[in-house]
């Protein structure tokens, strides 16, 4: 048992647990019941890795960056999550869950969205199961990613507007709690990152491990040995750096870099940088780290990423940054939107904001020629177009 993974309790160290009001009790303990023999059954393994090669693509390619390699002096690889069908890795964990929700009996699915990627992904598997399907998003975000909100209308989705707080992700997440609280027996919430109360981030992170899995094997095709020097990923909850992380946990010679939003600066009070700015709290049902004030109230984050815009890390990475295991790094707007500007002219590759930040970390870094890195390119850019035109002036 790795002293990274979840215990029979539900934690990881002193992080995680199911904080949940009596309301929510019967559905987070059926999922917690089943969830495992669901997922282990052979019928639902089959389904899960048909739709994952046949709908989704995988395994999606691990590409040698060769233009990038060369300005960092490593061997820099990105695992291509971007090219996956509805262009994010958030469809890894909404393939898994769907199938979840139809083996509990589920007709109706809700969701949070923050980027517009994981409510894309979710309102994408309801269409194919032919299931009702409510996204909530923040005010603000369905107007800082308009073609996600657009997708996902036409696919059929109902997507609703969360006014509270500062119109993000994180009030997004609390309008879905709320409809689950309403709605307890016939709907299954699709959370979409390694966030809520346990079994959530063991479970999104099981249904993203395909990532660090292929990257594996991909790697030992291409160099020989399956253990790379640095894996990196952006965290916003932090599934695609739980999936990135998730096989390599306990091979301590691989270095883990996990990258938050800085936002305007750490300091400068408009930030998501968790672990920088965090303390030990609740939040969305586990124990984790959060940004709050001296009095426990959540502090509104900030991030030009809409989906690190979040003011928590999931249980695991609490976890991997406390334990040491993990480096856990901010990168500001700024140096994330150079390096999605950088990325696109070097290797002809738009990055999604959120995956720029992995990106841009490298720009702190220095190598010896010999290393071989792993970044995971989470999401396409597509949805962030306007912005980046906005802010080079295109
Ligand atoms: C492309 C992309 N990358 C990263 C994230 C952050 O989420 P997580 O930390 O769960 O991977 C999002 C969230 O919307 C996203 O759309």
């Amino acid at each position: 048992m790795s002293k990274y993974q979840v215990n029979e309790k539900g934690y990881y160290g002193p992080f995680g647990g199911a904080y949940i009001p009596e309301m929510l009790y019967p559905n987070v303990e059926e999922l917690r019941q089943q969830y495992l023999a669901i997922m282990q059954d052979k019928s639902f393994q089959e389904e899960f890795q048909q739709l994952l090669r046949d709908y989704v693509g995988r395994p999606s390619p691990l590409y040698h960056a060769q233009r990038l390699s060369e300005r960092y002096n490593a061997n820099i690889f990105l695992k291509r999550e971007d090219l996956n069908h509805t262009g994010a890795h958030k469809i890894n964990n909404t393939i898994g869950q769907i199938l979840l929700a139809e083996r509990l009996g589920k007709k109706r699915i809700i969701a949070e969205t923050g980027a517009g990627q994981h409510g894309v992904a979710t309102a994408t598997v309801c269409a194919l199961k032919g299931l009702e399907c409510v996204v909530y998003m923040g005010e603000m975000d369905i107007q800082r990613q308009a073609p996600n909100v657009a997708r996902m209308k036409m696919m059929g989705a109902q997507v609703v507007a969360a006014q509270s707080g500062s119109k993000t992700l994180k009030d997004a997440t609390n309008e879905a709690l709320r409809d689950w609280i309403n709605n307890p027996v016939d709907t299954h919430y699709i959370i979409g990152s390694v966030v809520g109360p346990h079994p959530y981030p063991d479970l999104v992170a099981r249904f993203q491990s395909i990532i660090s899995e292929e990257t594996k094997k991909q790697l030992l095709e291409k160099t020989g040995n399956d253990q790379p020097d640095y894996v990196m990923a952006c965290v916003g909850g932090g599934s695609n750096a739980a999936g990135m992380f998730y096989h390599f946990l306990d091979d301590e010679t691989v270095k883990l870099i996990a990258v938050e939003a800085a936002g305007h600066g750490v300091n400068s009070g408009e930030s998501a940088a968790t672990t920088a700015l965090g303390r030990e709290g609740v939040l969305h049902g586990s124990r984790s780290i959060l940004m709050q004030t001296e009095d426990g109230q959540v502090v509104e984050p900030y991030s030009i990423s809409a989906g690190l815009d979040y003011p928590g890390i999931g249980p695991q990475h609490a976890w991997l940054f406390k334990s040491g295991r993990g480096q856990y790094v901010s990168i500001t707007d700024d140096e994330a939107m150079q390096a999605g500007l950088r990325l696109t002219q070097l290797e002809g590759i738009i990055p999604a904001i959120e995956s720029s930040h992995a990106l841009a970390y490298l720009e702190k870094m220095t190598f010896s020629g010999k290393e071989n890195v792993v970044i995971c390119l989470s999401g396409r850019g597509d949805k962030d177009l306007d912005n980046y035109m906005k802010y080079f002036n295109l």
